[in-house]
Formats: C-alpha cells, sequence, structure tokens
C-alpha cells in the first residue's frame, strides 16, 4: 500500500494518507472545509452536507469521500458557497434557534457557521415548529428545538459497557433524539458534560452547572470566526 497519496485542493498539491477522508487531509494543511455533525476522529454521518466540495466535477461531502490518487477538490467556488449558506438557513428556519436565549450561544457551530456565510435573514418561511424540551433525565436537558440531528450525540457517547446512550426515534419530520431510559439515568457526570460539549448546538444541556458562567461575548467563537484555528494551521508534512 502507498505510503501517501498526491491530491490537489484549490490547486495547492499536497500530500494525504491512504484512506483519510478529504475533511481531514484538508484540515492538516490548514485548509478549513466547514463541517458540522462531523468531527474530528469519529466516523461520520454524512447528515448535514455542509462540508460539500467539488471532486473532480462532482459535488461530494467531504466528510465522507476519502482521498484517491490525482484527485482534484475544489472548496471554494460561488455554487459551493451558495449550497452550504442555503444548508444553514435551512436549518436555521426548520428548527426554534432562539440564539440570543441559549446557552450555547458563542459557542454554538450552526450560529458561528450562519455568521461565516453572512445569514442575515434566511431567504426561506419559518417553520416554527411546536416541539418540547424533556427535563426528565437527571443530568441532562434535551431542547429537541434547537436539535440539528446531526447524530453526533449517538455516535459519540457510550457508556462504559459499550452502550449507546443516545438514539433516534419516530421517522420523517417527527424524528428525535431520545436518550435511554435505563442507561441514561445511570449516565456519568463526566459523560453528560461530553455530550454537552459534543453537540454542536445547544439541544443537550449539563444541568449540573450554573448558566452563563462564561458570559456571552467572551465564547469561542465571539472571539474568532469559526475554521479560524484551522486556518492558522501550518501544513504538516508526512514523512
Ligand atoms: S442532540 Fe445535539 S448532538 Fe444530538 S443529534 Fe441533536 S444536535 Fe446533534
Ligand atoms: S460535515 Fe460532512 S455531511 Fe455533515
Amino acid at each position: 500500500m502507498k505510503e501517501f497519496v498526491t491530491i490537489t485542493i484549490d490547486d495547492q498539491e499536497i500530500k494525504a494518507r491512504p484512506g483519510e477522508y478529504i475533511v481531514d487531509a484538508a484540515r492538516r494543511n490548514g485548509i478549513y472545509i466547514p463541517t458540522l455533525c462531523n468531527m474530528s476522529g469519529v466516523k461520520p454521518a454524512g447528515s448535514c452536507r455542509i462540508c460539500t466540495v467539488n471532486v473532480n466535477g462532482r459535488l461530494m461531502t467531504s466528510c465522507t469521500t476519502p482521498v484517491a490518487e490525482g484527485m482534484e477538490i475544489e472548496t471554494i467556488s460561488q455554487e459551493i458557497a451558495d449550497f452550504r449558506k442555503t444548508v444553514v438557513e435551512l436549518l436555521l428556519i426548520e428548527g426554534n434557534h432562539f440564539c440570543p436565549s441559549c446557552e450555547k450561544s458563542g459557542n454554538c457551530e450552526l450560529q458561528a457557521l450562519g455568521y461565516r456565510f453572512e445569514v442575515m435573514v434566511p431567504r426561506f418561511p419559518y417553520q416554527f415548529p411546536k416541539r418540547d424540551i424533556d427535563a426528565s433525565n437527571p443530568k441532562l436537558i434535551k431542547d429537541h428545538n434547537r436539535c440539528v440531528l446531526c447524530k453526533r450525540c449517538i455516535r459519540t457517547i457510550l457508556d462504559e459497557e459499550g452502550h449507546h446512550i443516545f438514539a433516534f426515534r419516530y421517522r420523517g419530520h417527527q424524528l428525535q433524539i431520545t436518550i435511554d431510559p435505563e442507561y441514561g439515568m445511570n449516565m456519568t457526570d463526566e459523560l453528560a458534560q461530553k455530550a454537552a460539549k459534543n453537540c454542536p448546538v445547544g439541544a443537550l444541556l449539563y444541568r449540573g452547572k450554573h448558566g452563563f458562567e462564561i458570559p456571552i461575548g467572551k465564547r469561542k467563537y465571539d472571539k474568532e470566526p469559526i475554521g479560524s484555528d484551522i486556518e492558522k494551521l501550518k501544513k504538516v508534512k508526512i514523512s
């Protein structure tokens, strides 16, 4: 097996590890491709589509597409920018995202993507769905209004015996995240905090803390736009 493959991203030739996903190869080389459902090191779900890039002339999700020798990838174009902005707008109108009163404001990846893509007023009508807030778990509050169904909680939150704490229930527009009644009740504080942290929006809130401990204005994306940490990365060479 080859030690590396050569690909081109935005006219820049880079070396990538065989089997590596495009989004990760780009990231290592300081090229930011926006993501929402994806988490580095976690099996991709490919559900949000915001990481879409042009691969050899076709639009594909970069978090689920492994690199291949000679691939030509375009991450920035008017078409891609419009597509990504539309995805953000659709997510914003599909749920009830009341940013000013959200504990995650300033740390929320959806909000940060909205700023990055200069979303002012979505071009689509707000749906204002009626969704509940579930406070039955002792460790977490689950707010279905803000959930973007990214599955990050399902994929990353397992107890010590490997049981999944989160799952989907119902179908279609009623699809929602649920917490296993048995494993969820025995969830450790550490795991509950990890779930709240891994949720890209404010749909999972840890109950063991006071709200707004870090004031709005002093949070991660209040300071720097999303993706700027990657864009600052120096190129990492594969030895
Ligand atoms: S609760 Fe959060 S992490 Fe889980 S699916 Fe919804 S948005 Fe994603
Ligand atoms: S980040 Fe790739 S589909 Fe969501």
